[in-house]
């Protein structure tokens, strides 16, 4: 079982939308996917139940980091993908180091950030300072990117890319239509793939392309 946990020091950066999304491209590949809660606010858990069964994911309860240390232990899926709250404590901490305070708990570390300065600049401190020194890949992905703003996103991941920093090449643009499969107990996936739901659909395939092969995981994206 291999574990991607998507987390980051800001909230309201797209954590739970990429979990969650990617848990259903996984799914939707023919993998066996967990999709593990650790955030308080149970984001994820309320949208995989409004989804139902249409998800095709099991979920679990992560908001006790001695299960969270465990989760490898508890296998039985291709693939477990683990929603952490947008701080550096709690789950955060034990996805680092582990139940033993040393051995990172997930195979990968995603996370989404806006490029925009004030959200970035904490999320690379994270990444750089404290998560690149451990035994745990990370990879940052610019998420909710508006139109005006791909050009420089595009162009800053190429600059951070030149400065040693692991930056997926997808980024994530901004549409309506996350908020409004949400409401409808739905992911994006499950609109009808025309105009921007299937550009954002594009999006989350090609994310899920890289973070499967960051994560060694062998998966046919297949939209
Ligand atoms: N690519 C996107 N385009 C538009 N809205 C998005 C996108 N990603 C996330 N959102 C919206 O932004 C808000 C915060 O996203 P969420 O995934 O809950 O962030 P986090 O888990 O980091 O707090 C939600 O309303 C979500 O629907
Ligand atoms: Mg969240």
């Amino acid at each position: 079982m291999r574990i991607v946990a998507v987390g980051g020091p800001k909230g309201g950066v797209g954590k739970t939308t990429t979990a969650v999304t990617l848990a259903a491209v996984a799914c939707r590949a023919g993998l066996s996917v967990l999709l593990v809660d650790s955030d308080r606010n149970r984001s994820a858990t309320d949208w995989a139940e409004s989804c139902g069964d249409r998800l095709g994911i099991d979920l679990a309860d992560g908001q006790d980091t001695g299960d969270l240390a465990r989760l490898r232990a508890a296998g039985g899926y291709d693939l477990a993908v683990v929603d952490l709250p947008g701080a550096r404590a709690g789950g955060f901490e034990t996805i680092l180091t582990g139940n033993n305070g040393a051995t990172p708990t997930a195979d990968l570390l995603l996370a989404p950030t806006p490029a925009e300065t004030m959200d970035l600049r904490p999320t690379l401190r994270v990444l750089r300072g404290e998560v690149a020194p451990l035994r745990l890949d990370y990879l940052c992905v610019f998420t909710r990117v508006p139109s005006y703003g791909l050009p420089r996103a595009r162009q800053q991941a190429e600059v951070l890319d030149a400065a040693g920093v692991r930056i997926a090449r997808t980024v994530i643009r901004t549409y309506t239509c996350y908020n409004l499969a949400l409401d409808n107990g739905q992911t994006i996936l499950d609109l009808p793939a025309t105009g921007s739901a299937e550009r954002a659909q594009q999006d989350y395939y090609a994310l899920a392309r890289e973070v499967f092969t960051a994560a060694g995981l062998h998966a046919k994206v297949n939209p």
